[in-house]
């Protein structure tokens, strides 16, 4: 059960460093309480950089909006490498340790679907746990982490942070070297959808029903695919599709707005 005091809260939690991820984090927030979430859900904004709107916005979705200090790295080259130099300010991402006030966090990305609230997560004891990253299994993804803040894990990854300490330039590339030994999530709670590569249908037909979070990686992001076509003809690019329109749906879906 969610607790009931503040200082052991337990909360779902997104992050939005710019206005292009609104849409995204309006989803998470509409989609955990459609789907009946049993916690309360807060999002990270770095409210210098977010219009007023966003923050109304933000305001109407989420319980607590809380305002984060942008940390960029300079160092481009990693970021480069993979082709997005779009994720120079994702080291902003590691201000989640520092929300002490909660107990335990079920962070998502702003890009990802929950089809369903995952509550169960808060039940896992201790500190991280994170599902496979599928560009490299061995590491995790950071777009969905149970984590719990921690004033000195918190100082340690500034740390690192601030020394541009990363092997991907980013959050994920950071916090795979300060949490090497993470326990891991199964694949169902971050299941990373490429718009273009094709991920191995037969095992997701398999497991279909028990597919919990989608995450839309890579540049392609559901706000700016609206009504999509399947970039070719295999099951893949039809289920990526179908995705989509599912985002749309709750995007667009006035009844699970919450005043
Ligand atoms: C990956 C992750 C994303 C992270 C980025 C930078 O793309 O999916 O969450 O911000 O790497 O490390
Ligand atoms: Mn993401």
């Amino acid at each position: 059960m969610p607790s009931t005091t503040a200082s052991g809260e337990e909360v779902y939690c997104t992050l939005i460093l710019n206005d292009a991820y609104l849409p995204g984090a309006l989803v998470v927030a509409r989609s955990l309480k459609k789907h009946g979430a049993k916690r309360k859900l807060a999002v990270l904004a770095v409210l210098t950089s977010i219009s007023k709107d966003t923050i109304l916005a933000l305001e109407q979705h989420f319980d607590y909006l809380i305002d984060v200090k942008k940390l960029t790295n300079d160092n481009l080259t990693e970021l480069n490498m993979m082709g997005r130099p779009d994720l120079l300010a994702t080291f902003t991402k590691i201000a989640l340790w520092h929300q002490t006030q909660f107990r335990k966090i079920v962070y998502l990305d702003a890009d990802t679907l929950p089809l369903r609230a995952p509550d169960e997560l808060f039940d896992i004891a201790g500190p991280f746990a994170a599902a496979p990253e599928i560009g490299f299994p061995d590491c995790f993804n950071s777009g969905v982490m149970v984590l719990e803040p921690s004033v000195n894990i918190y100082k340690q990854l500034l740390g690192l942070a601030v020394q541009g300490i990363s092997f991907d330039g980013g959050d994920q590339g950071l916090l795979n070297i300060y949490f090497k030994d993470f326990s891991r999530l199964s694949f169902m709670y971050n299941v990373e959808l490429y718009r273009t590569y094709r991920l191995y249908m037969p095992a997701m037909k398999h497991y279909m029903e028990k597919l919990t979070v989608v995450h839309f990686i890579g540049k392609a992001k559901p706000w700016d695919l609206k009504g999509v076509a399947p970039v070719d003809e295999s099951a893949y690019a039809s289920f990526y599709c179908e995705l989509i329109g599912k985002w749309w749906a709750i995007y667009e879906d006035q009844a699970v707005k919450v005043a």
